[in-house]
């Protein structure tokens, strides 16, 4: 039987790869950096909004012969460290979204609160069995999993915090993040990714979260 396959669009190392192939998919990649340690089956590196727009004019160049596209746009422009720094990020949701429209497979955008989502559904790692991280993630529009009834405290160095000194960062949830709290250790056992350096696990989503998306889809797919 043919192996359903995904275009994973602005990939970085892979989480969301190493998810959607748990689920079944055949996996190519495309990023504008170089990403020696992207674990999908297949790497195009270039700017996605210039693939994009060659797509809309003809989606073959593309999608070749993709079931469905991830994109996981970068989400600075809609973090606090956006309203923090003041600094101008790219913001590229709306262009995604309008150039997958138009090529008109099946579709997943993945990004922080405070993107611009249509009707998005949240993950909260909280509420995964195996991860030690909130890590709150919105994904249209499929289904979520929720937050527990109270969120569990999370590792810090912050000495202002109640819970501060009572916490062991090698057992409780920790925050995986530039700024963060936790080793590279401890960041890779509690996203479930073992394969990435510090930079590139800042900037990627748990395995679990795309391979939860990722059945549902190819249920949908298979259908
Ligand atoms: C949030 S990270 C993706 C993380 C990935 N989904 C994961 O789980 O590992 C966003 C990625 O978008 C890439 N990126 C930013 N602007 C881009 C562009 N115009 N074209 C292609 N990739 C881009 C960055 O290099 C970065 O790797």
């Amino acid at each position: 039987m043919r192996r359903l396959r995904a275009l994973d669009l602005f990939c970085g190392a892979g989480g969301v790869a190493k998810g959607l192939q748990r689920a079944g998919f055949h996996v190519i990649g495309a990023d504008i950096d170089p990403q020696r340690n992207y674990c999908g089956e297949g790497f195009i590196q270039d700017d996605v909004m210039a693939l994009l727009a060659l797509a809309v004019e003809d989606p073959s160049f593309i999608t070749n012969d993709a079931d469905f596209v991830w994109a996981s746009p970068p989400c600075q422009a809609y973090t606090d460290l956006q309203k923090q720094n003041k600094r101008a990020y790219d913001d590229l949701i709306a262009g995604v979204r309008e150039a997958l429209e138009w090529i008109g497979l099946p579709y997943v955008i993945e990004n922080v609160e405070g993107a611009p989502l249509v009707d998005p559904v949240r993950i909260c790692g909280a509420s995964v069995p195996g991860l030690r991280v909130i890590r709150h993630r919105l994904f249209v529009p499929l289904i979520g999993i929720d937050c527990p009834a109270e969120h569990p405290p999370v590792f810090t160095h912050d000495k202002r915090k109640a819970h501060y000194g009572q916490l062991d960062q090698n057992l409780s949830f920790v925050q995986v993040t530039g700024g963060g709290n936790a080793t590279i250790a401890n960041k890779r056992s509690a996203m479930g990714i073992d394969w990435m350096t510090n930079a590139e696990i800042n900037e990627a989503i748990p395995p679990l979260y795309a391979q939860w998306i990722g059945v549902q889809l190819a249920a949908h797919l298979s259908a």
